[in-house]
């Protein structure tokens, strides 16, 4: 089924056309933003990772996680021998937060819903969230109001867990944001030992 040329180009088509329904609306942070980054990646990935926002290299080239946290997330990637292709990324919000500001509640409640859409479009056996936000976003099963209930990432990282939503489930799996590493060298043996439960939960 994962491997079905037809299925692959219709989840393809329909993430194309779901990019530009978004491109149209008036979202917040459009205005300030040069570029949407909407996510990159496979259609048929089985791990489909959740950061926060774009920030200022992403911003410029459209594409997510390509500035110093994407360099390490692609070390990580090819530390369990996945490349960028084999899986799909995106962020909660998919236009730069000027100055790489949290995300407003306000962001997270009109950018979500087309992530949520992309899930529900690449159906991925695993989502491994990068940092509190998309961490207290998908554990609380999508939920804005039910965020704050949600623990901390230092509680959660490397722990899988899995959800139901609709009539589909699949693993969460928590880590901490690869730009965490980039101050804190010691996250970064915890991020390669977190990466090791990705591959350990996907079954081919
Ligand atoms: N951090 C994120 O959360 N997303 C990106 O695309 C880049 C950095």
């Amino acid at each position: 089924m994962r491997k079905n040329p037809e299925d692959m180009k219709n989840k393809e088509n329909q993430l194309e056309q779901l990019k530009q329904v978004m491109m149209k609306k008036d979202l917040p942070l459009k205005k300030t933003a040069h570029h949407i980054v909407f996510g990159e990646g496979s259609a048929n990935a089985p791990v489909f990772f959740i950061g926060e926002a774009p920030g200022k290299q992403e911003d410029l080239k459209g594409l997510p996680f390509v500035g110093a946290a994407g360099k390490i997330l692609n070390q990580l990637l090819q530390s369990i021998k996945l490349n960028r292709e084999d899986v799909y990324i995106t962020s909660i919000l998919k236009y730069r937060p000027p100055n790489n500001r949290n995300p407003t509640i306000q962001e997270i409640v009109s950018h979500a819903p087309y992530l949520i859409k992309q899930i529900e479009i690449i159906q991925p056996q695993i989502l491994v969230t990068l940092g509190n936000f998309s961490t207290k976003f998908v554990l609380s099963q999508f939920n804005i109001p039910q965020m704050q209930a949600i623990s901390g990432i230092s509680q959660l990282h490397g722990q899988p867990k899995k959800i139901k939503f609709d009539h589909y489930s699949f693993v969460v799996v928590p880590m901490y944001h690869p730009a965490a590493a980039l101050y804190n060298s010691s996250l970064r043996k915890v991020l390669q030992e977190d990466f090791l439960v990705i591959k350990n939960q996907l079954q081919y």
